[in-house]
């Protein structure tokens, strides 16, 4: 089969093979890409229509215990300057997201031991007694089954773990030995279980990435079927090991996020920072490619330069006022509009 009829197919079945996976990935050209992007685009626009849900992400810790080999907060990292934020520092976050428009708070840090499921039930409740009609998305990593069960009894809605890569070799390329493909799988398992609205993702063009375990992805994604998805280029950071590996092809990238919405046609996709940080434009091409989700910083700007899990991080240098008006300027440009709601997954507004 050619690749654009590979591409009718997985628009018709919304799966491919392992073997046309990697066709797709070890032969595609410029055009396929485009043929890619235009369809998901087509997609997203019959779901969503020109809308855009914005999340407002606060980095409120950067102490990690892993020792991730693409990651600047690793904690094997000891030029970094750690921090956490108080309790009263993320509630600030929050209200200056909701007075934005924001009806979704990301709480995402390293995994970091000081947060126990105590402070973090007291967080979660509070911010939901305060913002009842807010969404709370949790990204912490792994953690105990009786921990992701308390913290959603707690109100969370949804959680982001990205799988980072799906092939176990590739996973024991990308992490020490102690952090196992198989711990992660059986988090997004019982995260899913729980009841949480739950992402999933990967890095483009980390280092070991080959069209197979880009192939293994896919398959995961279409047997897992996440109701959010994290996509962007690897990015080295001068502090890791990977320090001089080249960083990710935003083309692959787009290419990756539109299959991504070919496969799972109703999809919460991010335009990533990563990828905003690879190109300028590149959260623009992102919407092109299907997503439609954007994730604007809300992080004191004190401690954003100290949350870089990548070099020259996008929108360090921004207030978060000023990191949205960007982001939504960015958005009108291409007849784009940015919504105030939960924007939770399969409870699609009308749009018409
Ligand atoms: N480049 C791009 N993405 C990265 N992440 C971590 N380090 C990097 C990097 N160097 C991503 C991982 C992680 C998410 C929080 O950030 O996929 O899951």
């Amino acid at each position: 089969m050619t690749n654009s009829e590979l591409l009718d197919l997985l628009g018709q079945e919304h799966r491919l093979s392992p073997e046309q996976w990697e066709q797709l990935f070890a032969t595609y050209t410029p055009a396929d890409v485009e043929a890619a992007m235009a369809m998901a685009r087509e997609i997203a626009l019959g779901w969503f229509g020109r809308k855009i849900y914005f999340r407002g992400i606060v980095e409120f810790t950067n102490y990690c215990k892993n020792d991730c080999r693409y990651c600047g907060i690793r904690c094997s990292n000891h030029s970094l300057s750690r921090y956490r934020l108080t309790q009263e520092d993320i509630l600030t976050c929050c209200r200056e997201g909701y007075r934005a428009g924001f009806r979704t708070f990301v709480l995402q840090g390293g995994e970091d031991g000081w947060f126990d499921d105590e402070k973090m039930c007291t967080l979660i409740r509070t911010i939901k007694q305060t913002y009842p009609d807010c969404a709370v998305t949790l990204s912490l990593g792994e953690r105990s089954r009786a921990s992701y069960q308390a913290m959603f009894d707690a109100g969370a809605d949804r959680y982001l773990l990205r799988h980072e890569t799906a092939d176990p070799a590739h996973y024991a390329l990308l992490h020490p030995a102690r952090q196992t493909l198989e711990n992660r799988m059986r988090c997004l398992a019982e995260l899913k279980q729980i009841g949480y609205q739950t992402g999933c993702g990967m890095m483009i063009g980390s280092p070991g990435q080959t069209p197979r375990t880009l192939a293994r992805d896919m398959v995961f994604l279409q047997e897992f079927d996440p109701q959010m998805v994290g996509v962007g280029p690897f990015l080295p950071h001068g502090d890791t090991p990977f320090r001089d590996q080249p960083g990710g092809s935003v083309e692959l990238t787009l290419f990756v996020l539109a299959l991504c919405r070919i496969t799972l046609p109703r999809v919460l996709l991010p335009s990533t920072t990563a990828l905003g940080t690879a190109r300028q434009d590149g959260r623009i091409q992102g919407i092109l490619a299907g997503c439609n989700v954007i994730m604007p910083n809300l992080s004191p700007a004190a401690v954003r330069k100290k949350y870089m899990l990548y070099d020259n991080k996008s929108g360090t240098d921004l207030t978060a006022a000023q990191g949205i008006d960007l982001l939504r300027r960015q958005m009108e440009q291409i007849g784009y509009q940015v919504v105030v709601g939960r924007g939770d997954f399969g409870k699609e507004e009308n749009h018409d």
